[in-house]
């Protein structure tokens, strides 16, 4: 290339050392690197433009068809601006020379992964990290997670998932914060803060892409790329406010969802991506689609071919095509047809280096690509302690009635059986990134890490996870026999859940019901330990076992903090996030649901019910007990009426009335009696989780603000309507106190 016309590139776009600070406002205004993207653009061929608007897979793990096998080719060609499915300094920088060193503009590639629940140190799916209700831990987990993906040349992440979830035949439920739109809220904020960590720029910092927008988590009858049909007022009020949290706390990314959504698919949908994406919340970062769902729209039959399909994607908002090639094959063509606007392309250009700017990329490329900085981050003590702390915080006790946890240290013979006591493979979890499942600790491991010398610490596997052979069953019944304490590990493997694991049945896999029964028979004392990305129908369990621990699949360090729980090195504190429902009849069941006209009489046949199912889950949203006991006072109110302007404030003494100390997760719910629409029999409003000593008392005070008594009106305005208030606290969404107030 012209030496001159080098230099004339390098003066526009600031590559010639500029020293700047790169770190961006939230808000992603910053006009110096407007200025460096508008020169830059002018610059830029219409093939090359349509390129940064093209993200495509490196040849590592993919989750569905690779479309290309010549990425490489690609990207020397300027055909490519962000690969996917690479990291490692080393990688990530040999990738980087090709697109620095071979292209006309030599405009600096960037790096995106699926760093979901940690990169190399890996914490617990999300579904079980949201059940510790510590926004703090989980925004110190995405900050790691940050730390680690950073150092291996990433600079962008496929998370917060921020789908609410309540059918837990879909999978994918497990990437999320469950099925509760307050507490997503705040979880799907706390993650961005942690990822993006001081600002864009910051150099371990990556930046946050909310997914999947919009409404994924209600596909039809749970099963995964399905159809998501619902009102507006529904869209609103349950499954946007976490994606909008999420923006709000200056994500600098939106996903689109693989679904459509009333008729038209995410990624063609301008009613998402601009009027409310852009429109409504300001947002000014950019939008990619999931994987190849611009050329999902064919089948979804609403585009004919591939340049319909990558028009009717950019028209509605969508920056950048995900492994499709659909802008790459179509777009160029189309703007020489006259049939797009060149305009339109401009923009998502600019928006797309907008980030590369901010990330520091024109001065150096190579940045986050620091091998020194790789090896000593990556897995580092300190990371692996907190993920340890981070996966007992997630651990929920849903049974102890028998008192049995915590095991003292000293049994003589322990047994530990069942299929997921050996099971280091699964203990990761679905979308483990860069985690290595050889080094995650086993739950027989941390057992036998925890107990005193002289306990024997026998093993049986008991069954396969999910197959019929019964060839480890006597033997297992044989081990528990010998034992003075049974701890029964069950569950499904990490792959059961995730994308594409929908299950029609949410019972035990394989034949594991079968041997819970038989090593319930022996007469020994038996936990059953759980660890699943889901809810599952466990009522023969709960009948008959008196201890059980949900354990979901806590990462690197499970073993450890199961075995912490176990034994009482930590008191169990965390709480449901997700109801578990008795049968997947029930499906959907959650518990801010609405009265209906005939709410449930068992005395009156023409109620709200089924014949052959109770209405009740098993166990309840927010539940989860403690080796304490927890007793609540009466809730009592400030104010018993406010005007338009007022707060309420909610005050509930709690008490720790057993013998240890330990944590509480305080919940406040309110519920609107008469509306101008109906509203759910309870709606959670805030949380505290509080720490107390044996009979020290506590009281827990809520603000409730009008916009925490705010809906979605009947013409679709956002505010109050005067009327009766009822407020609830307590330890779950079921056992709660009450009181009432009216708003005038
Ligand atoms: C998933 C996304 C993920 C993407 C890239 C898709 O199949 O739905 O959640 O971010 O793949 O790996």
């Amino acid at each position: 290339m012209n030496r001159i016309y080098l230099i004339v590139i390098a003066a526009a776009i600031g590559l010639a050392g500029c020293q700047e600070k790169h770190t961006a406002s939230a808000s992603g205004s910053n006009s110096k690197i407007d200025h460096r993207v508008d020169s830059l653009l002018v610059l830029m061929t219409l093939e090359e433009k349509v390129g940064q608007l093209t993200l495509f897979t490196s040849d590592y793990d993919v989750t569905g068809p690779t479309i290309r096998e010549n990425y490489k080719e690609d990207i020397k060609a300027g055909k490519v601006g962000a690969i996917f499915n690479a990291f490692g300094a080393d990688y990530t920088r040999k990738l980087q020379e090709i697109a620095v060193k071979e292209t006309r503009l030599h405009i600096p590639l960037l790096f995106g992964y699926d760093v979901i629940h940690g990169h190399r140190t890996i914490f617990p799916i999300p579904l079980g990290e949201s059940a510790s209700w510590d926004l703090a831990a989980m925004e110190q987990s995405a900050r790691i997670a940050a730390e680690e993906a950073s150092a291996e040349g990433l600079h962008w992440t496929f998370a917060p998932m921020c789908d609410i979830a309540r059918d837990p035949r879909w999978g994918r439920m497990a990437e999320g914060a469950g099925e509760d739109t307050y507490l997503g809220s705040r979880i799907a904020e706390a993650r961005v803060k942690g990822f993006q960590g001081k600002g864009i720029g910051e150099l371990d910092a990556v930046l946050a892409c909310v997914k999947h927008f919009a409404a994924y988590g209600a596909v039809q009858a749970g099963r995964d790329y399905h159809t998501t049909d619902m009102s507006d007022r529904v869209l609103r009020e349950v499954y946007l406010p976490p994606y909008k949290a999420a923006v709000d706390a200056g994500a600098a990314t939106v996903m689109t969802s693989f679904n459509e959504l009333n008729g038209i698919p995410a990624s063609g949908n301008k009613y998402l991506m601009t009027d409310i994406l852009r429109k409504e919340w300001n947002f000014t970062g950019f939008v990619v689609t999931d994987y190849t769902s611009i050329m999902e729209m064919i089948p979804h039959g609403i585009a004919e071919d591939t340049a319909s399909a990558a028009a009717l994607a950019l028209e509605a908002g969508v920056d950048m095509d995900m492994q499709a090639g659909f802008y790459n094959d179509a777009l160029g063509k189309l703007v020489k047809e006259g049939k797009l606007k060149e305009s339109l392309i401009d923009d998502a250009v600019r928006r797309i280096l907008q980030k590369k700017f901010e990330l520091g990329l024109f001065e150096d490329p190579y940045r986050f690509s620091n091998e020194e900085r790789e090896k000593t981050t990556v897995m580092k003590k300190e990371f692996l302690d907190a993920a340890r702390d981070g996966a007992r915080k997630s651990i929920v006790l849903l049974k102890n009635d028998k008192n049995i946890l915590p095991l003292s240290k000293s049994i003589k013979r322990l047994a530990v059986i069942g299929p997921m006591a050996d099971a280091r493979r699964e203990m990761i979890g679905s979308w483990s990134a860069a985690g290595d499942w050889k080094k995650a600790v086993t739950i027989l491991e941390g057992i036998k890490a925890a107990v005193s010398p002289g306990t024997q610490v026998l093993y049986a596997k008991g069954s396969n996870i999910n197959d019929d052979s019964t060839k480890y069953l006597a033997q297992a019944i044989q081990t528990a026999k010998q034992a003075d304490v049974v701890v029964l590990t069950v569950g499904e493997a990490a792959l059961m859940t995730g994308e594409a694991a929908s299950r029609a049945s949410l019972n035990l896999p394989g034949i594991q019901q079968r041997l819970v029964e038989e090593i319930q028979k022996t007469g020994k004392p038996v936990v059953v330990v759980l660890s699943n990305g889901r809810p599952l129908t466990i009522n023969w369990i709960d009948q008959h076992i008196s201890s059980v621990v949900e354990t979901w699949f806590l990462g690197t360090q499970a073993g450890h903090a199961i075995a912490d729980v176990l034994f009482g090195d930590y008191n169990p504190a965390g709480k449901l996030t997700v109801t578990f429902p008795r049968s997947v009849g029930q499906i959907p069941l959650f518990y801010n649901m609405k009265n209906t006209g005939r709410p449930m009489d068992p005395n009156n046949k023409y109620t709200s019910k089924y014949l052959d199912e109770s209405n009740e889950p098993l166990y309840p949203f927010g539940y989860g007990l403690s080796y304490t006991t927890f007793s609540y006072g009466d809730v009592v109110l400030d104010k018993n009426k406010i005007s338009q302007q007022e707060e309420v404030k909610v005050t509930c003494k709690v008490t720790n009335s057993g013998k240890l100390a330990g944590e509480e997760v305080v919940q406040l719910y309110i519920r609107d009696l008469v509306g101008s629409v109906t509203r759910p029999v309870k709606e959670l409003r805030n949380f505290q989780k509080i720490l107390l000593q044996p009979g020290e008392s506590k009281d827990v005070t809520f603000t409730l603000t009008q916009q925490d008594l705010s809906f979605y009106r009947k013409d679709m305005s956002f505010g109050v309507e005067p009327g009766k208030f009822e407020v609830y606290i307590g330890g779950n969404s079921r056992d709660v106190k009450k009181a009432a107030f009216v708003l005038q």
